[in-house]
This record gives C-alpha cells, structure tokens and sequence, in this order.
C-alpha cells in the first residue's frame, strides 16, 4: 500500500447529497472508503477493456438431465484448463445444477469462456463477475 494522500474535492451540494445518501445504502463508513471503492472499479473496468490479465467468476445454471449439455460444458473446461483455476460443481435440486467457474487469464479469453458456456443450449441463466488479480489497484 502507497502512502495516504489528502486532497479536496468541490462538488454541487445535491450531488453530494446524493453521494451520501448512496454510501450510506452501501454501507460504507466514510466518503474515502467510498470514493476508493469508485476509482477501483473505473481501474478494474479499464484492465478488462484493455484485455489485461484478470481473474473472473462464471456463474451458470443448468438441467444436469441433458446429457448433451453437461459433455459440453465439461469439454469447454478441459479445453480452457489453461486459465480455469478451479470449478465447483453444487447440486441445487433434483434437476438444477450450479456451477462456478474460477478463471485467471486476459480477459478477451475469459469472456470468451464465459460466452461459449452461457451460450450451451439449456443453460438456464449465467453471469460473469469481472474481477481483477489484485494488481494496480491500490
Ligand atoms: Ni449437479
């Protein structure tokens, strides 16, 4: 961690107001954590646009009676072991099956996973949570 560094901001009352309001929601305990928070995610936007190298987390649904599709989604993991880091299967129901995928790789690759898997025929709902590996973020 780099040394605290104070500086002042100047903003209209209302949108203020509305920042305050907005922290207090999220809980957070000061405006600096807050505005920490902001800027780190405008810098873990920036690193996925840039095609840096990420971490993510595919999360997806899916009817585990379609063989079809569970030999699919096995093949696309085998295929992408390269930036899967781990994979976790749960049984939700009698038919649903949760899966995450945990990747670390450039994010033009990981998206493309997340989209091949979202996009196997019966999977039911997926999301890719986009994440960063913890560098140059702080
Ligand atoms: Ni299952």
């Amino acid at each position: 961690m780099s040394e605290l560094v104070r500086f002042g901001v100047s903003l209209e009352k209302g949108l203020l107001d509305k920042f305050d309001l907005l922290i207090r929601e999220k809980k957070y305990t000061n405006r600096s954590e807050a505005l920490r928070d902001l800027i780190r995610q405008e810098l873990v936007k920036k690193q996925w646009e840039e095609d840096s190298e990420v971490a993510g987390a595919i999360t997806f649904v899916y009817d585990h009676h379609k063989r079809e599709l569970v030999n699919r989604v096995i093949d696309i993991q085998h295929d992408f072991q390269n930036i899967i880091v781990s994979s976790q299967h749960i049984h939700l129901d009698h038919d649903n099956c949760l899966e995450i995928v945990a990747l670390r790789g450039n994010a033009r690759e990981v998206e493309m996973v997340a989209d091949m898997l979202r996009s196997v025929r019966g999977v039911r709902y997926g999301t890719l949570s986009m994440s960063s590996i913890g560098r140059d973020i702080d």
